[in-house]
């Protein structure tokens, strides 16, 4: 039951009773999105809530908080999508209905990666394959600044979100973008690291996911029956577009981890290994092209 509703509602008024509603509606971190999206329809960022607990929240101002919650709660849009923003690897990024929005388990690939190549001064050709927000590619660029970057994805829109948030964060300089699918836009390159988070979700399991994924690309998500279409075809081809002892990264499922792995010795690299997420799960499988 909803809380009874008070005369002026103040900033703690509606942090209270969206949390509730929030939660009867099964959204799975309540307070924590109440206060993203009321700190969206002010203008201010979440910490100032706090401080304005007691601040009176006018009707223009309740108006534009009510939409947002219902998205939220009926139409399960994610908050990322409502408030156009999320952050990765402590890095502002814009986001749109075109990109995937960057997930925690992300960063893994990103540290372990940067782990391939310890030496913040180190000069690398690193490649991203399907980039969407440009989420990895700009955590790689941002702590590796001589680093030259290419990012491809076969869809253009999210390749324009992704080219606007290289520019947004300085790094558009250093930061190149290429349509078209796995290596075909970078034919007869070669480079130092390369790194993926493909579509890895499997369709048989469309039915049973959060329903907050029906706002994101299906190409971001799904590949074929088991999810696991894109992964062997990237395992099959990424040997060619390896400088010797290169570094490949690529982010999975993990009960696919064993699977890319075999197909990754059997495309002829070595020193295979599986960087675990926060959760303890084999989240990356990393491998040196072997001479
Ligand atoms: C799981 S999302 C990852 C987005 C981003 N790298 C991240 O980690 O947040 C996968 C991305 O791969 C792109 N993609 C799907 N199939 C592809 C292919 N065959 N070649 C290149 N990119 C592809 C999708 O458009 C999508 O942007």
């Amino acid at each position: 039951m909803a809380a009874p509703i008070p005369k002026t509602w103040t900033v703690l008024d509606l942090l209270r009773w969206t949390t509730q509603h929030f939660t009867e509606r099964g959204v799975e971190t309540p307070r924590l999105d109440a206060e993203c999206l009321l700190a969206h329809a002010l203008g201010c960022d979440r910490l100032r809530l706090y401080v304005d607990y007691d601040r009176p929240v006018d009707e223009s101002e309740r108006t534009r908080f009510r939409e947002l919650v219902r998205e939220r709660a009926q139409a399960r849009v994610p908050v990322a999508l409502l408030v156009g923003a999320r952050e990765f690897w402590s890095l502002p990024l814009r986001v749109t209905r075109d990109v995937l929005v960057p997930r925690p388990d992300t960063e893994t690939l990103v540290a372990a990666a940067l782990d391939a190549f310890p030496d913040r001064e180190a000069e690398l050709d690193v490649l991203d394959v399907g980039t969407g927000s440009g989420a990895v590619v700009l955590a790689i660029a941002h702590e590796r600044p001589k680093a030259r970057c290419t990012a491809t994805d076969i869809s253009p829109a999210a390749l324009a979100v992704a080219a606007e948030n290289a520019t947004r964060l300085g790094l558009a300089d250093r930061v190149c973008f290429a349509e078209g699918s796995l290596f075909e836009p970078v034919a007869g390159r070669s480079f130092d690291l390369v790194v993926s988070n493909p579509p890895y979700v499997a369709e048989r399991d469309a039915a049973a996911l959060a329903p907050e994924l029906a706002h994101e690309p299906r190409t971001a998500l799904f590949a074929g029956h088991d999810g696991t279409d894109v992964l062997r075809a990237f395992a099959a081809q990424v040997r060619d577009v390896l400088k010797p002892d290169a570094a490949v990264l690529v982010e999975l499922d993990p009960a696919q981890a064993q699977a890319v792995a075999a197909w990754f010795a059997a495309a002829g690299m070595t020193g295979i290994v599986t960087p675990r997420d926060m959760a303890g799960r084999p989240r990356v499988v990393a491998a040196r092209r072997r001479e």
